[in-house]
């Protein structure tokens, strides 16, 4: 791979792939409108990256990005379920309506691979555990369903036009620049930051509903195997730890690398909000020789040191400035 697109390069996992792609010596290029991302994400990487900010409804923008491109990683997207319950029109513009835009654009510039960031919302309230890829999708979000849209459209585009797709299952991921300012943050950045400022972390329920928390460095190296691994076209992968954690556990451990304990605030469930998430990674193996490389609590510790690193510094630049 000698090219680049990874759409919505500025956000939180984009970034991530961004510098990774750039460290193994691929050209990139990022296109994102900076809805939710940072141009800030990608200071400090070396190497040859073009900034291409625009809406990825900009069809012109688009195809100069994309020309002479290998591979497309889509990563654009709105990716919050409260939020989509709250604006379900601009959730489906950007996730699914996106999603096509870039699969067309793909295809007129005839690039022959896209990598598309899917979501394990797709399972929904399935009660089957671990989740595989061939149980049927039951979304229970607008969210679900537009990313769900998304991984239609890729494997059609497979079927219909002989395009390299995959879709990439992506199951809670979590790690360093992940925002959480947002009233619509994940847990983990969300209650880290309630928890070096000292404070109790909000859950919503009773703490014991379940997710597969999964740390950025597996997800990059999925969407790294993905572009290269043959015969993929129209498939969907789980990415993710295989692993359950309750909420209460990870306010446990996040606690133990703090330092301190904390008893979090129960707030009443929200809708859309699932009960247990943990994939079957088995697919993700055989086909993408995926394992994943970095545990949770690996991952949380990792993520504890970027927040404390970050949290100094803006005490030292607050403390420093007249
Ligand atoms: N973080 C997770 O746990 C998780 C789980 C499953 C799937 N995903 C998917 O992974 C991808 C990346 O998520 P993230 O957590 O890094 O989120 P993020 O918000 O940090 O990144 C998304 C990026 O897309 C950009 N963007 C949004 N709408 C756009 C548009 N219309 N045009 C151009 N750019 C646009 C944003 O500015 C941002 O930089 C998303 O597709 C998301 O649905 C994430």
């Amino acid at each position: 791979m000698k090219l680049a697109l990874v759409s919505g390069g500025a956000g939180f996992i984009g970034s991530h792939l961004v510098a990774r792609l750039l460290e193994d010596g691929v050209r990139v290029r990022v296109l994102d409108n900076l809805s939710t991302g940072r141009r800030s994400n990608l200071d400090g990487l070396r190497g040859p990256l073009e900034f291409f900010e625009a809406d990825l409804s900009r069809a012109d923008v688009l195809s100069r990005a994309l020309a002479g491109c290998d591979c497309v990683f889509h990563q654009a997207a709105i990716p919050s379920v409260p939020r989509s319950i709250e604006e379900p029109v601009a959730s489906h513009e950007a996730n699914g309506t996106g999603t096509l835009f870039v699969l067309e654009a793909a295809r007129r510039a005839g690039v022959r691979r896209l990598v598309y960031a899917a979501s394990s919302s797709a399972y929904g309230e399935s009660e089957v555990l671990p989740k595989h890829e061939g149980l049927l999708p039951d979304p229970v979000s607008p969210y679900a369903v537009a990313k769900l849209a998304g991984e239609m459209y890729c494997k059609v585009y497979a079927v219909v036009h002989g395009m390299e797709t995959v879709s990439l299952r992506y199951f809670n991921v979590f790690g360093p620049r992940q925002d959480p300012e947002s009233p619509y943050s994940a847990a983990v950045p969300k209650f880290l930051a309630r928890m070096c400022a000292g404070r109790p972390p909000v859950i919503y329920g009773d703490g014991e509903q379940s997710r597969d928390f999964t740390y950025v460095e597996n997800v990059v190296e999925a969407n790294l195997l993905a572009a290269r691994a043959p015969q993929l076209a129209g498939q969907v992968v789980n990415i993710a730890c295989g692993r359950r954690t309750t909420l209460n556990e990870l306010v446990g451990w996040l606690g133990e690398l703090l330092g301190r304990r904390f008893a979090p605030e129960y707030a009443p469930p929200r809708p859309g909000d699932i009960r247990h998430s943990h994939a079957d990674i088995r697919r993700a193996a055989e086909l993408l020789g995926y394992r994943p490389t970095v545990d949770v609590r690996e991952g949380l510790a990792r993520t504890v040191e970027w927040f404390l690193a970050q949290t100094r510094g803006t005490t030292e630049t607050a403390g420093g400035s007249p």
